[in-house]
């Protein structure tokens, strides 16, 4: 396919190569001289609605390090800022011939319909609650680094599951590798049809987390909340938030995981996070540029052949 918009996109094979190609980027950028030239001539542009620290600098750094030009879009500093819509913006910047256009929105499925009106290649950086693929590729690649594989993996995803492009994409992938998911948290957070994902739901957490290996927690997204539903920070932190009391009903070697930006004191306390002997979050950062040279690589390649 032409486009990256969801983790369905992609077979367990083409995963596979994917994670391989990207374990290789990683060693790259542990380098002093870290360029290379597979994209050199080709232009990534990054279309970013929402704000991102991880993704959109994420997808620069892999695009120049690929060789491409690279620019990036903001709704401060562009039209849309006038008022231009979404299809114009992007229908616009398509006339400049660009190759990859890298897109975040706050609407589910905007990056699937900016994919049929421009020419060039779409990836989907996070639309609305739908789907972030890349991230799940890079959590992906941060647990079999860790673990050295994945099928037979027990993952806990924790949090705030209903507003989380996040959990999303990573329960379809993981579920497409191999690993165990449950889904973690209070019932007003865990979406109505969660239990047609296929993952066993827990709304106690030191029962959901009970033995896994992974402990993935989430931010609770309370700009997607009314004040109604957002639930009170010291009492979320008291129930679902993920200390070493609830850590050591994980399994002894559990590595806990957390996508950014965190919430300290909300869903994670900052004695778990900042342990490098348990926390894999400044991996998963790190992973986030091999994982995104990785995808570019297969959509230049697909292009070159098209
Ligand atoms: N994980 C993630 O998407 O982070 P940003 O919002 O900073 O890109």
């Amino acid at each position: 396919k032409r486009h990256f918009l969801s983790v369905t996109d992609l077979n367990e094979v083409e995963v596979s190569n994917l994670l391989d190609l990207a374990d290789g980027f990683v060693a790259l950028n542990r380098q002093t001289s870290k360029k290379l030239d597979l994209l050199k001539g080709r232009t990534l542009m990054n279309l970013f609605f929402e704000n991102s620290t991880r993704t959109q600098s994420s997808f620069e750094l892999a695009g120049k390090r690929l060789g491409a030009d690279v620019v990036n879009m903001s709704p401060r500093s562009s039209s849309i800022s006038k008022g231009e819509t979404l299809i114009d913006t992007a229908v616009t910047l398509n006339a400049m011939q660009p190759d990859l256009l890298v897109v975040r929105h706050s609407s589910s499925g905007a990056a699937s319909l900016l994919s049929q009106k421009v020419t060039c290649s779409v990836v989907n950086a996070g639309d609305g609650q739908h789907e972030h693929p890349t991230q799940a590729l890079l959590d992906a690649l941060s647990m079999r680094r860790a673990f050295g594989r994945i099928a037979g993996l027990s993952v806990a995803i924790c949090g705030d599951i209903l507003h989380s492009r996040v959990a999303r994409s990573n329960v379809a992938l993981l579920q497409m590798l191999g690993a165990e998911v449950r889904l973690v948290g209070p019932p007003t957070l865990i979406p109505s049809q969660a239990d047609r994902w296929g993952a066993a739901v827990h709304h106690d957490m030191r029962k959901g987390i009970a033995g896994c290996d992974v402990v993935m927690m989430l931010r609770l997204q309370l700009e997607r909340m009314d004040g109604v539903m957002a639930p009170s920070q010291r009492e979320y932190f008291r129930f679902f938030g993920l200390d070493r009391e609830k850590l050591a009903y994980a399994a002894p070697n559990a590595k806990v995981m957390h996508p950014g930006p965190m919430n300290r004191g909300v869903e994670i306390d900052s004695d778990v996070a900042d342990d490098l002997s348990v926390s894999l979050i400044q991996d998963q950062v790190e992973m986030g540029v091999a994982a995104r040279m990785a995808v570019l690589t297969a959509l230049a390649a697909r292009l070159d052949n098209a």
